[in-house]
């Protein structure tokens, strides 16, 4: 057992409860590679925020739990020696079982996700709950899932979404003990979140149930899965350069704004980071047909990938300076 402290790193708990105070949102980006790492932590530490690294199960298995815990600690030095440490969360994103979450517990992450959303209410309780008393044995932070996002959640997919029942809520946090909690309002995994014709806007998120879920939990703190904007300008980026994204569609970044100053603490953004890393790459390949070297393809990904988070942090969840 390495426990995250040994690491460098902080669960999430005080960070959420700075964000609920300061009307922002904590980041919350994924990673599997050295070059997105080094743009979020760049990003970060350039932005003075703190920030969640998120590893899905399928990321975890990509990159490897060794390499993974060695690169979280790599990231606390990294944030150092660029001369502004910052507050890193090593979290599973989506993790589906108790074995994987006692797994990245034992293995240095300082908070999980134990996505329980697609089974029964009691069945969902009961899984949160028996992650929540493991978990909090080491003091790592637990978020729960209440509600059915639709798009491509790991190797699990909804058609639709199923919105968070507000009336549920209560007896959720309640029974499991969780600290934080995700909720349906109509964002969506992926980078074709909404079936939208060319000139016609995504509905709304849904804010009545967020105010909802507000009144009955004050001061709890709520995560938005899905929250990509699929930037347009990205995606024609893409198709100039030989790509094929038809008819994307994310969530606005006003909307995303609103969401961040409400008890919204953490936003998780994935796909956003895809594009932008596809559009570099795209855009060397097709012109530079010539060059073989990684570095001068990954290079300009990563430059783009830093300047698509500082974007969000500054711009949309109003975590800059808060670290
Ligand atoms: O919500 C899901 C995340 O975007 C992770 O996706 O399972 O393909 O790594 P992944
Ligand atoms: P996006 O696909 O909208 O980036 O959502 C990511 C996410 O929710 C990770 O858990
Ligand atoms: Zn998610």
């Amino acid at each position: 057992m390495i426990h995250y402290k040994e690491l460098g790193l902080v669960n999430s708990r005080e960070l959420f409860q700075k964000a609920m105070k300061g009307s922002y949102a904590i980041p919350a980006f994924n990673f599997n590679n050295m070059e997105q790492l080094q743009a979020i932590i760049a990003a970060c530490v350039e932005t003075k925020s703190p920030v969640i690294l998120q590893v899905s199960k399928g990321a975890r298995q990509y990159a490897n739990q060794t390499l993974l815990q060695y690169m979280a600690k790599g990231a606390v030095e990294f944030a150092k020696e660029m001369g502004h440490p910052i507050p890193i969360v090593l979290h599973l994103d989506h993790g589906d079982s108790f074995e994987l979450a006692k797994s990245c517990i034992e293995t240095g992450f300082s908070s999980v996700m134990i996505d329980g959303s697609h089974h029964s209410f009691d069945d969902n309780a009961k899984l949160t709950k028996q992650v929540v008393e493991y978990a909090h044995q080491y003091d790592v932070t637990v978020e729960g899932e209440l509600g059915v996002l639709a798009g491509i959640e790991d190797e699990v997919s909804a058609e639709r979404s199923h919105y968070t029942k507000p009336e549920e809520v209560e007896e959720f946090v309640k029974r499991t003990g969780v600290d934080s909690l995700a909720i349906s309002i109509g964002t969506s995994h992926g980078a074709f979140k909404f079936k939208v014709k060319p000139g016609e806007t995504p509905p709304p998120l849904r804010f009545d149930i967020l105010e909802e879920v507000e009144r009955r939990i004050p001061g709890f703190p709520i995560v938005l899965h899905g929250a990509s904007s699929v930037p347009q300008n990205i995606v024609d980026e893409i198709n100039k350069y030989g790509g094929k994204m038809l008819n994307t569609a994310g969530v606005s970044e006003d909307q995303l704004r609103r969401a961040a100053s409400s008890a919204v603490c953490k936003v998780n953004i994935d796909s956003d980071g895809r594009l932008a890393m596809t559009a570099a790459i795209r855009k060397v390949f097709s012109t530079k047909p010539d060059e073989f070297d990684p570095r001068k393809y990954l290079g300009p990904a990563r430059d783009s990938l830093k300047e698509l988070y500082k974007h969000k942090i500054i711009n949309v969840l109003g975590s800059a300076n808060q670290a």
